[in-house]
């Protein structure tokens, strides 16, 4: 939102948020990552869109978020779930339109929960009018075509380059038909600005930045050259001459000041090498924030926790912004199946909304629901399917929100029988549920303040203390003895008391 211009309308539209308005929200924000396709369908037509998302924020409003991140939803062929755009200054039709996206926005804001959308800068969708052009013959330099390929690999597996019809190739670092487009070209730098300050303009309060790290590549286009396996892979380190490039940095030096004069931020999507590479992408004159993936990818265990989170915090200490902390996402198989039970899932929950900084929830987790593993082949729409036989589907199927008003008629994937036992109305009510869980452990956290000081624990458990709250996660086997009121605790305790394995609990004395 635009807060020089409209401050009366902000203060208002937010009264119902618990803390005041605050150029800092973002800090130790909850972010709500809505997956519009997939979270609600207020149309009945089997696919999510804004106005279920509309319905849905009063739920939200209760869970406790402060802030929704709502993936693409914009123009699309939808061969990448809507991370191909076609139009970067419209909605999908499958969607809804502007104005129900200009409804979700305003109610957002009155339930005092920013809004923040997804960018994708790197790649437009090969029915994007440039791309049509450029293959008519005209104004080619707005993508990245050759005369011929070099040994780049897609994300997505196999060559990163296809063929036209004229014998020249063109470069897309994902599904051909997300051609990449030449950010040395000033033109593509004044559009993103451009469509940008549309979106602004219509009130959101950030951009989370697809493939933040991609858009410049090494000149010359270098090879890579022979590896044991595949070049690339989706939320992978490997230093690449396609990511991470010092020139990146320009693009956001030139977005920042647009993004401070409407009070946005900007969260980089970026994989790279290290948090210290991670780091160059946030500070006052970058972005706000970027994923910290590194904690996502951890194994279910105390030393890799750890040494995530000493080396996470430190690294974002040295710019002055605070990190970000995530376990699920739609990229990646929700938290409960990677770690094997929904017991272990809460405990990393418990875990990660105690620690500083802001946490990002995908949506579905507050309801503990797992990965779909046996989806039909059939039905799988992951692109990266058909190159590697791996797919992201499973964690993008349709949230079960329970009967009447609130249920699917076919959806765009099946849900599986297993969920009828995990739908938000079955949850409701029940005070043992994963959702009313989340949601305790939401408001609980806002009482969490200060650095993180850790403390002597045995091997196996994580025990820290942030003010006057104590933390423990027990990933040995065994029990370990808690002091003090339980605020709340990732599961049932021992009977006498003490913190079971994989267990997490939150105390203050
Ligand atoms: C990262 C997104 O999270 C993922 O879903 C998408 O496939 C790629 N970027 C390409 O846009």
């Amino acid at each position: 939102m635009k807060v020089s211009e409209n401050s009366c309308l902000t203060l208002a539209g937010l009264a119902g948020h618990p803390s005041p308005v605050s150029d800092n929200w973002w800090r130790d924000a909850v972010v709500y990552q809505i997956y519009p396709r997939s979270f609600a369908d207020g149309n009945g037509d089997g696919t999510g869109d804004l106005i279920g998302a509309r319905q849905k924020l009063p739920y939200l409003a209760e869970l406790g978020v402060d802030a929704i991140w709502l993936s693409p939803f914009y123009t699309s062929p939808l061969a990448d779930g809507g991370y191909d755009v076609s139009d970067y200054r419209d909605v999908d039709p499958r969607f809804g339109t502007l104005g129900d996206f200009d409804a979700l926005v305003e109610q957002a804001h009155a339930l005092g929960i920013r809004v923040i959308v997804d960018i994708v800068p790197n790649h437009s969708s090969s029915a994007h009018p440039w791309f049509q052009e450029a293959l008519a013959g005209k104004n080619r330099d707005r993508y990245i075509f050759r005369d011929a390929p070099n040994d780049w690999e897609s994300i997505f597996g196999g060559p990163a380059w296809t063929q036209v019809s004229d014998g020249q190739w063109y470069l897309h670092l994902f599904d051909p038909e997300q051609p990449d487009l030449n950010w040395e070209n000033p033109e593509v730098r004044a559009e993103f600005v451009d469509i940008i300050r549309f979106w602004l303009d219509r009130g959101v309060d950030g951009f989370r930045i697809d493939v933040a790290h991609g858009m410049i590549k090494a000149d010359g286009l270098p090879d890579v050259g022979a590896r044991d396996g595949r070049q690339v892979e989706l939320l992978g380190h490997e230093p690449l001459p396609y990511f991470d490039q010092d020139g990146v940095h320009e693009i956001y030096r030139e977005w920042r000041p647009i993004l401070d004069s409407y009070g946005a931020i900007g969260v980089a999507e970026a994989w790279v090498e290290s948090p210290q590479r991670l780091a160059r992408y946030i500070g006052s004159d970058e972005l706000h924030q970027a994923f910290n993936f590194d904690f996502m990818m951890a194994e279910f265990d105390a030393k890799s926790f750890r040494g995530i989170i000493d080396k996470s915090l430190a690294e974002a200490d040295l710019v002055g912004a605070p990190t970000t902390w995530v376990l699920s996402n739609h990229d990646r198989y929700r938290h409960v199946t990677r770690y094997d039970s929904l017991a272990k899932a809460k405990a990393g929950t418990l875990l990660m909304l105690a620690l500083p900084g802001s946490a990002y929830l995908y949506n579905g987790e507050e309801l503990g629901l797992d990965e779909v593993l046996d989806l039909p082949d059939e039905l799988r729409e992951d692109p990266a399917f058909k190159r590697t036989g791996e797919s992201r589907d499973g964690c993008r199927v349709p949230i079960p929100w329970g009967t009447g008003d609130l249920a699917w008629t076919n959806p765009w994937l099946p849900q599986p029988e297993r969920w009828n036992a995990l739908t938000a109305q079955a949850q409701e009510n029940d005070p043992a549920s994963t959702l009313n869980f989340y949601r305790a452990a939401l408001k609980l956290r806002r009482g969490f303040n200060g650095p993180l000081h850790w403390l002597n624990a045995p091997d196996g458990v994580l025990a820290f203390k942030r003010g006057d709250r104590t933390v423990v996660v027990n990933i040995s086997e065994q029990d370990y003895p808690l002091t003090g009121e339980i605020l709340l605790a990732s599961g049932p305790l021992s009977t006498d008391g003490s913190l079971p394995p994989n267990t997490a609990a939150w105390t203050k004395p």
